[in-house]
């Protein structure tokens, strides 16, 4: 089956939480420590190659600020995925994720796969001399409470680094393991 299979993914997230900076990373493998705010939406088109099958994703880069939001509807309808993206930093930007997957789950194709991706995580330091281990310096959103609420509404989970480039891959290539043949 070597015909790729097209698959319309949009993004979506607070202004400023590194949607665009992901797509960057996946598409050009690229970073911009100054990149501009979205204004619409952005497309991008990148091919996912796995064992049985090729995945051409058409990817709807949305924007973030709340002026736009209106437009999110046209980006999510017939979508058959979504990456809904916080960052890591900031624990209102999870709040804005789930309020995003609770309108993708009321309002968007009920088969849709969904990622839930806690970005920046390269912001993160581990403090070595504290006495509690798991505490890290510059995180506001615990891996594992994001992890619990993913689990809980069905949706795949990833801490990534659109800067550093970690866990960027994955995002995508799990996405399109779960996309079945048509
Ligand atoms: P809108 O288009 O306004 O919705 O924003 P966005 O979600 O597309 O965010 P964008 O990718 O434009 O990134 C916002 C800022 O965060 C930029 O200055 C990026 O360089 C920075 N940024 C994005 N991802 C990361 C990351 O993984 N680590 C760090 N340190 N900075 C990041
Ligand atoms: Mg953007």
């Amino acid at each position: 089956n070597l015909k790729p299979v097209q698959v319309k993914l949009v993004l979506l997230g607070e202004a400023a939480v590194g949607k665009s900076s992901l797509v960057l990373r996946f598409v050009n493998n690229e970073f911009q420590e100054n990149k501009e705010p979205t204004i619409g939406a952005a497309f991008l088109t990148q091919k996912c190659r796995l064992e049985d099958k090729v995945i051409k994703f058409e990817i709807w880069d949305t924007a973030g600020q709340e002026r736009f939001h209106s437009l999110a509807p046209m980006y999510y309808r017939n979508a058959q995925a979504a990456v809904v993206v916080y960052d890591v930093t900031k624990a209102a930007s999870l709040d804005k994720a789930k309020s995003w997957v609770k309108e993708l789950q009321r309002q968007a194709n009920p088969n849709i796969v969904i990622a839930l991706a806690g970005n920046k995580i390269d912001l993160v330091q581990p403090i070595e001399e504290s006495e509690d281990e798991s505490t890290e310096s510059g995180r506001q959103v615990p891996t594992e409470e994001a992890k619990a609420y993913a689990n809980e509404f069905g949706l795949l989970f990833f801490e990534t680094s659109a800067k550093k480039g970690d866990g960027v891959r994955d995002v995508f290539t799990e996405i399109a393991k779960k996309i079945p043949l048509e």
